[in-house]
């Protein structure tokens, strides 16, 4: 029998309630954990994973980029996954895996310990703190996107969650859905949880890798958009031409084009404008499974 608020923590399911770490885990007080998302999509079949490859691989490139280590294989951790979805009954969501040192320590800095991996299933309908369903607002924010030689910004690290945290934390505070960072010498970098995008003339810029996260959702769309005639260029953006772009949106695992109606004091009345709308319908049909060229891109999960 399924039971949908149970977790996968360690080889074993335990109640919702009971997938806790202590206050003084190392996890929680010196902020050593990392994660990954990823789409859970209902087919006839049954559920299935979208890019779950890459997604794993992603989650042991983080424990790489830390220097930590984790205690199952990407198969090992494959297989989890499924065994989740089937005991949760997950048709269609998300799963989020989360890779953390438990143990206690109060001045340990670096434990010796595998890192303990836990899997959580949420159904769609999860509050993702924004409205998807119409176009977004989105300031270019106070806070500049941690750089690389700081700490590793590939990893999808808990802590770095901080400078996201006080980016969106800045627009909402002005009044706007999300903020959108520079890096630290004044290119367009990422949002707080989404990678961006701006279309000029037809083309459609992304910023390069080195200052952002490896977002799978950018690399879909960047494998996709040539599919439809559409030109991706991968460059440093400004300020400035990122204001002058004829569309813009933000992309991530929970939305893949999600249109920007107002940039600053700038708004896109007509958004989503025609490149965007195009590649939005695009995506759509990939994630829901209709358009079979990206048919591998789903790894079966029943
Ligand atoms: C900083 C940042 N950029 C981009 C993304 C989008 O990544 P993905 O497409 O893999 O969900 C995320 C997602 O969590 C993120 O945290």
């Amino acid at each position: 029998m399924s039971d949908a608020k149970q977790v996968w923590i360690n080889g074993k399911f335990v109640p919702w309630e009971k997938a806790t770490v202590h206050l003084m885990s190392h996890a929680l007080s010196r902020g050593s954990a990392f994660f990954e998302v990823f789409g859970v999509h209902s087919y006839t079949e049954g559920p299935a994973a979208f890019r779950m490859s890459e997604h794993l691989d992603r989650l042991r490139r983080s424990a790489e980029l830390l220097g930590m280590e984790m205690a199952y294989t990407k198969d090992e951790i494959a297989q989890a996954v499924k065994d989740t979805v089937k005991h949760t009954g997950l048709e269609d969501g998300h799963i989020k895996i989360m890779a953390y040192y438990s143990e206690e320590a109060f001045a340990v800095l670096v434990p010796e310990s595998k890192l303990d991996i836990g899997i959580f299933a949420f159904p769609t309908g999860a509050d993702l703190g924004i409205d998807i369903n119409k176009p977004i607002s989105a300031c270019i924010c106070k806070w500049r996107k941690i750089h690389p030689e700081t700490v590793p910004i590939e990893a999808k690290a808990c802590s770095n969650y901080l400078n996201g945290f006080l980016a969106r934390q800045d627009a909402m505070k002005r009044g706007f859905d999300v903020g959108l960072m520079l890096d630290t010498d004044g290119y367009i970098a990422e949002g707080s949880i989404e990678a961006c995008f701006m279309f000029k003339d037809g083309v459609l810029k992304v910023p390069p890798l080195g200052r952002v996260l490896r977002s799978i959702s950018r690399r879909s769309i960047i494998e996709a958009a040539p599919v439809i005639g559409i030109e991706v260029v991968q460059a440093p953006i400004t300020r400035e031409e990122f204001m002058d772009a004829d569309e813009i949106f933000t992309s991530a695992t929970p939305f893949k084009v999600l249109p920007v109606g107002k940039l600053e004091d700038r708004i896109f009345a007509d958004a989503p404008g025609p490149f965007s709308r195009k590649l939005a319908a695009l995506m759509a049909d990939i994630v829901s499974g209709r358009d079979s060229r990206f048919e591998h891109w789903f790894q079966p999960l029943y």
